[in-house]
């Protein structure tokens, strides 16, 4: 069975994305944020992305309208009563996603599937905050969404193959092709970009190379389409910790310890892009 009416929880970088591949896709979506300022902003992003669609002649500017005419927003998490599927995407940090969850809980219908975008939180554990942990699953957009394939689809513990189907049917819908996980820390994704990353960061830390030559080394003999600095950059120093240490706590092995110049840079508010300043500087 395919959902039909999505709610998108949280109108940031990922959530703004993943509400207009589903728009586009005919589903109609309603696009919640606590913050009115943030689902403006996030309107505005959709409406940039389609327009760059436009010009390059990907879409019409009747497929943008109707794309438009498919979203809507909303500041009040009640309006998720009548949606078949939930996808959570608020800010990384467990308290918040629990609490949101139990409240799905209460307010949607029977039959509906609660997914999150997290990229690296456990997903049994969110599930746990629901009485309908075998409807709850993990749903892993790749930044930026309306550009990237992949769907990294995240099983609970508790998960039910009918959620699961539910999901792959849906991630094909949207022209994204779906790969199951299941779930452990970092997933398949952070598990393995994430060390490389951070041993990238090790490799500048002692002295082996400068950034750009660690990235010209992957890009012209990994063929890595960007280096792994320049990619740590762009998704955010701070989340590049925050995951490493995701994968420390939960495995225990020291393979995963955070390079303390990853850790120097994120005290210094050197995250990067965002900041303007991270393993490049960047006009801001
Ligand atoms: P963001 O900071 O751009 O957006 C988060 C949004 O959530 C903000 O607009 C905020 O106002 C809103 N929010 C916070 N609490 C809320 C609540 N209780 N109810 C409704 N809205 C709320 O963050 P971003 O980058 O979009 O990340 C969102 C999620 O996606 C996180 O779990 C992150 O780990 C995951 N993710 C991020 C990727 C990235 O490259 N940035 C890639 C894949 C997953």
């Amino acid at each position: 069975m395919q959902s039909k009416k999505i709610m998108v929880i949280g109108a940031g970088q990922m959530g703004s994305g993943i509400a207009q591949v589903f728009a586009q896709s005919h589903f109609q979506v309603k696009l919640n944020d606590i913050s009115e300022e943030a689902l403006t902003k996030g309107l505005n992003t959709i409406e940039k992305s389609l327009n760059r669609s436009v010009k390059k002649e990907r879409i019409s500017q009747q497929d943008k309208t109707d794309t438009l005419e498919r979203l809507s927003t909303t500041t009040k998490l009640s309006d998720a009563f009548d949606c078949d599927l939930v996808i959570e995407a608020v800010v990384e940090n467990m308290d918040v996603k629990t609490k949101v969850f139990g409240e799905l809980d209460k307010i949607t219908a029977d039959h509906a599937i609660l997914a999150s975008n997290t990229s690296s939180l456990p997903i049994t554990e969110i599930a746990a905050a629901t009485h309908r942990p075998e409807q709850v699953i993990g749903m892993h957009f790749m930044n930026p969404v309306p550009v990237m394939p992949l769907v990294e689809v995240i099983r609970g513990l508790a998960t039910s193959d009918e959620t699961y189907q539910a999901i792959d049917q849906t991630t094909k819908a949207l022209h994204k092709t779906p790969v199951e996980v299941n779930d452990y820390p970092g997933f398949v994704s952070n598990r393995v970009l994430m060390p490389m990353i951070n041993e990238a960061i090790y490799t500048v830390y002692e002295g082996v190379a400068t950034p750009e030559s660690v990235d010209e080394v992957m890009k012209l003999g990994m063929n890595h389409p960007m280096g792994p600095l320049t990619l740590a950059d762009f998704i955010g120093l701070d989340t590049c910790l925050y995951i490493m240490e995701v994968l420390y706590d939960g495995f225990g092995d020291s393979k995963y310890r955070p390079c303390p110049l990853l850790r120097k840079y994120v005290k210094a508010g050197w995250l990067g892009r965002k900041t303007g300043r991270g393993f490049y500087l960047y006009d801001r």
